[in-house]
């Protein structure tokens, strides 16, 4: 398989000796540091990372399957989540996540083809009473109604 051009190995290697220094224990925290320069774990990474800190690949995997903050795909620049609760529920969650497929042309868990946004949905952000709520990276918007969903989205570049 060809490695992923977008993959800086020196610098993944730079990050695992200096800040690291080629510590297994050290796993977790590596792979934020990877997800949060990517917004995802690239395969080529797992797979340096794991040859590096002389992990198996299945350990990097289980891990990187076991915390849901990592994915294993291309995220996009903007992570939309939108509450699906059972508090935002009641007060109009459906509605909102039909008009946001429909603005994004994309179900929730998928991302635009331009890489632009990653529609999910979520269990509950935390601020049930102000519901329904849409999380747009760390924006948060409260009663959220189906008219104001565009202008928000464009927000976003
Ligand atoms: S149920 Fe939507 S924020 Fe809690």
């Amino acid at each position: 398989m060809e490695p992923d051009n977008d993959v800086d190995l020196m610098k993944l290697d730079t990050l695992i000796e200096e800040k690291y220094q080629n510590n297994p224990e050290a796993l977790v925290m590596i792979l934020q540091d990877v997800s949060a320069e990517y917004n995802y774990l690239p395969q080529d990474a797992l797979r340096y990372v794991a040859e590096k800190l002389d992990i198996p690949l299945s350990k990097m995997y289980s891990v990187a399957t076991f915390y849901t903050a990592f994915h294993l795909e291309p995220r996009g620049r903007h992570i939309v989540s939108q509450c699906v609760g059972t508090a935002c529920h009641v007060r109009g969650a459906v509605k909102i996540k039909d008009r946001i497929s429909n603005l994004l042309t994309v179900k929730a868990g998928e991302t635009t083809g331009d890489m632009r946004y990653t529609f999910e949905s979520v269990r509950c952000l935390g601020c049930c009473s102000l519901g329904p709520v849409v999380k747009v990276d760390e924006d948060v918007y409260s009663n959220v109604e189906t008219d104001q969903l565009q202008g928000i989205l464009e927000e976003y570049h």
